[in-house]
């Protein structure tokens, strides 16, 4: 090339489109867990976007080449116009996953769903004992409704994935909470340790598991993993608060999900309204595709070039993303810092004075759990 040649402007990297999109229909549920992840100040039933929107979402999503919706909530059953929406994913190639509390669902409503194209549904339980699950989700029988609604989601012929959200208060019952994933013929069984921002940071200290509950837990894990090879897969990961690196929250900021808000507000992960400073973009004026590209905020955490040290110069920088920005936030007060859960942070003794603090009041009684209500109504029909 000589002096006079035009140098070509260097490669802006291709923003890849979001794999999936979790679509919060509302924050309405009948259930009051105290660990709940979402937002303190919870959208009321008359701020929730409408069906219109809702349905250009999808149809956008389609053409942006999102591959899966995650129908959730609050409880995304409370939504009257769930059919539509799951009808007009399935239009679009959307693989759809629905995430219920299932109290409200029935046969006739499971029935109805699969018909519109549903391809998969979640099923969330408290605990395997039942009366531990009715107090933890302070819902009435809530846990016998959930069994036996997972018979009517098999036999509705759905596949099941069942979660089960683990903290102090029933990690003891872990293996029971294996044992009937396997019993409910569910393919997948999650079990996820309470996430502590949005609510469940108000209980953390009723919450958090010990040390010694942790490792019995591991090895619970490891040897349904060993007994169920082949027929059921289980998703675990080691609770931030004793990994020595964080989990990539999100699959990294902005990279794999986008999140709607029952008002319709586009967010890289359910939690980024507690992150100061961030005008967060509403899908009732902008498109996916443009929020997804352009925004401010979704650029402001995305890739590795915002990283102080040490994330800047570790190999795993794009294995993990620098972890979790609103734990950060949550944490250190800063939303760019490097996650706490990372042993290479300088904040990492927060994360090991919040383990000694739960191992200290391990054996004495768990604080009282405190509790949060939101009305919720409807059925799918
Ligand atoms: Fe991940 Fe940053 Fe820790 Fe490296 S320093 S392991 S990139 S959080
Ligand atoms: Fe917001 Fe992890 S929950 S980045």
């Amino acid at each position: 090339m000589n002096a006079l040649s035009p140098v070509p402007p260097a490669p802006v990297p291709a923003i890849e489109p979001p794999l999936a999109l979790l679509a919060e229909l509302t924050h309405r549920c009948p259930l009051q867990c105290p660990y709940c992840a979402n937002p303190l100040e919870m959208e009321r039933a008359a701020s929730e976007l409408d069906t219109a929107a809702w349905l250009r979402v999808l149809d956008e999503a389609a053409a942006l080449g999102v591959l899966q919706v995650h129908f959730s909530g609050g409880e995304p059953t409370a939504r009257k116009d769930l059919l539509e929406l799951v009808r007009r994913a399935a239009a679009g190639g959307l693989y759809s996953n629905l995430i219920t509390s299932g109290v409200t669902l029935d046969p006739a409503a499971l029935a109805a769903l699969a018909d519109a194209g549903l391809d998969h549904v979640q099923l969330s339980f408290q605990d395997a004992d039942a009366t531990q699950a009715d107090r933890i989700g302070g819902y009435r029988r809530g846990h016998a409704r959930k069994l036996e609604v997972s018979r009517q989601i098999r036999d509705a012929g759905l596949p099941l994935t069942a979660n089960f959200v683990v903290h102090r208060q029933n990690l003891e019952r872990l293996p029971e909470m294996l044992a009937l994933g396997e019993e409910i013929g569910a393919s997948r069984i999650e079990i996820a340790h309470v996430q502590y921002y949005g609510w469940a940071l108000v209980n953390r200290a009723a919450l958090m598991p010990s040390r010694a509950q942790l490792e019995r837990a591991n090895e619970a894990v490891a040897e349904a993993r060993e007994r169920l090879r082949g027929r059921i897969t289980i998703d675990y990961v080691v609770p931030d608060y004793y990994a020595a690196r964080p989990k990539a929250c999100m699959g990294g900021w902005a990279r794999r999900i986008i999140n709607i808000t029952p008002a319709g507000l586009a967010l890289p992960c359910h939690a980024a309204e507690t992150l100061p400073g961030f005008q967060w973009p509403s899908v009732r004026t902008a498109s996916l595709g443009a929020i997804w590209q352009d925004d401010p905020g979704f650029n402001r955490y995305r890739g590795t070039s915002w990283m102080p040290e040490p994330c800047r110069s570790c190999d795993q920088r794009e294995v993990d993303w620098g972890g979790c920005r609103c734990q950060a936030l949550a944490m250190t007060g800063d939303a760019g810092a490097t996650d706490p859960a990372c042993a290479l942070s300088p904040h990492h003794f927060m994360m090991a004075d919040a383990v000694a603090d739960a191992d200290a009041v391990a054996e004495g009684p768990a604080p009282a759990l405190v509790y949060r209500r939101i009305r919720t109504a409807a059925l799918v029909r």
